[in-house]
């Protein structure tokens, strides 16, 4: 039998108890659940209790010190992805960060760097990508079934959806708002789809008319007297390839539904919408749809944490790259200042 990972997880919110716990429960021969790390040292405690975890930290520094991992989850609000991934590749941890990769490109270049001179894995949380519907149409894209996609049009709206707990509204935590929170899945996606081709010109636009003012709260209530991110940011990304993506997506806006994820790629051959799936085409001389008439359940956290598990035994290749990660958040990075500054940025 092979040794058990030992894992620590860093940050014990929502995310980590809701996705990657469970996601490694389902390895229980292959996982030991060794220390858990949290600033909140009571949140830390439960969350071992429930789990089993062995040990607890209220400081990942001292708990990559004391114990011997092999893995780490990191599940902290994004300020400290960076540093806390840079410090357990650094003890020679493969680690899982949640998305975003981090706040800016410089920080996820650090990240990719320090995985690349630890010969470590860094993997990041892209769980969409794992959903059946991807898993299909990426599928589909690779048999070419669509042709080359020249254009992708994504879009994550909610007409309130800030949540009211965590740190959602703080530049400085979480780097800013929709568009680093859900644009960040939906770019990610869409550039996998496409093969995740370079950048070569941005243009953003960023807006905050209803995140700064009372209202209501579905989600709980916010902090909107220090709302110090946008409620709303739309992009434009040509890539080097010639291909373009279109980039919807709010927090908060005048709208119906009450939230909409969608992406839908345009192909020489054919088009596709992602979520829910379907392909468009012209066969016969007449343009036919085709829905799909099943599709496997499958959780995107746990898939991809299986994926995670895998490349660390060197049994698959892992499934998102620190590179991405990087090419992602110049894109990020490159639509907040082209809305900043009011140009379009060229790469
Ligand atoms: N992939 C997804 O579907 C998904 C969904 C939700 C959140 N997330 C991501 O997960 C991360 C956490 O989000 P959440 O909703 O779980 O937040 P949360 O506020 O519920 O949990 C964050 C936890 O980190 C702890 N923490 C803060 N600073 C720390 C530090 N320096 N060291 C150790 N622990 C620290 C907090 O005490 C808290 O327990 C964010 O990066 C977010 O973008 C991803």
């Amino acid at each position: 039998m092979q040794q058990r990972l030992r894992l620590g997880l860093i940050g014990a919110g929502g995310i980590a108890t809701s996705a990657h716990l469970p996601g490694y429960q389902a390895f229980g021969d292959q996982v030991e659940f060794a220390a858990v790390a949290d600033v909140n040292g009571e949140r830390a405690q439960q969350v071992a209790m429930q789990f089993g975890f062995a040990r607890v930290y209220n400081d990942y520094v001292t708990m990559l010190k004391a114990e011997q991992l092999d893995v780490v989850s990191i599940c902290t609000p994004n300020k400290f992805h960076a540093a806390v991934a840079i410090a357990a590749l650094g003890a020679g941890v493969h680690v899982l960060c949640e998305k975003p990769p981090a706040r800016t490109a410089a920080e996820a270049e650090a990240m990719a760097e320090a995985a690349r001179a630890n010969n470590r894995i860094l993997m990041y949380m892209f769980n969409n990508r794992f959903r059946p519907e991807s898993q299909a149409a990426s599928r589909f894209v690779e048999s070419g079934m669509i042709g080359p996609v020249y254009a992708a049009r994504a879009r994550w709206l909610r007409r309130r959806g800030i949540p009211g707990w965590g740190v959602f509204t703080s530049k400085e935590l979480q780097g800013g708002g929709p568009l680093i929170d859900l644009g960040v899945h939906m770019i990610d996606l869409a550039l996998h789809l496409m093969g995740y081709p370079e950048p070569d010109l941005v243009v953003g636009s960023t807006y905050n008319h209803l995140g700064t003012k009372l209202g209501p709260a579905p989600w709980g209530p916010w902090d909107w007297q220090n709302f110090e991110i946008e409620d709303m940011a739309l992009g434009f990304v040509r890539l080097k390839n010639g291909a373009s993506i279109i980039i919807e997506t709010s927090f908060m806006e005048h709208m119906e539904p009450m939230e909409e994820m969608t992406l839908m790629l345009s192909g020489a051959e054919g088009g596709l919408n992602v979520f829910p799936l379907k392909v468009f085409k012209d066969m016969n001389d007449t343009m036919v749809n085709i829905n799909s008439a099943w599709l496997p359940v499958a959780n995107g956290h746990h898939a991809l944490i299986a994926n995670f598990i895998a490349a660390i035994r060197g049994e698959a290749p892992p499934a998102v790259t620190p590179e991405e990660g990087v090419k992602l958040q110049r894109i990020l990075d490159a639509i907040y200042h082209s809305a900043e500054t009011g140009e379009a940025v060229k790469f």
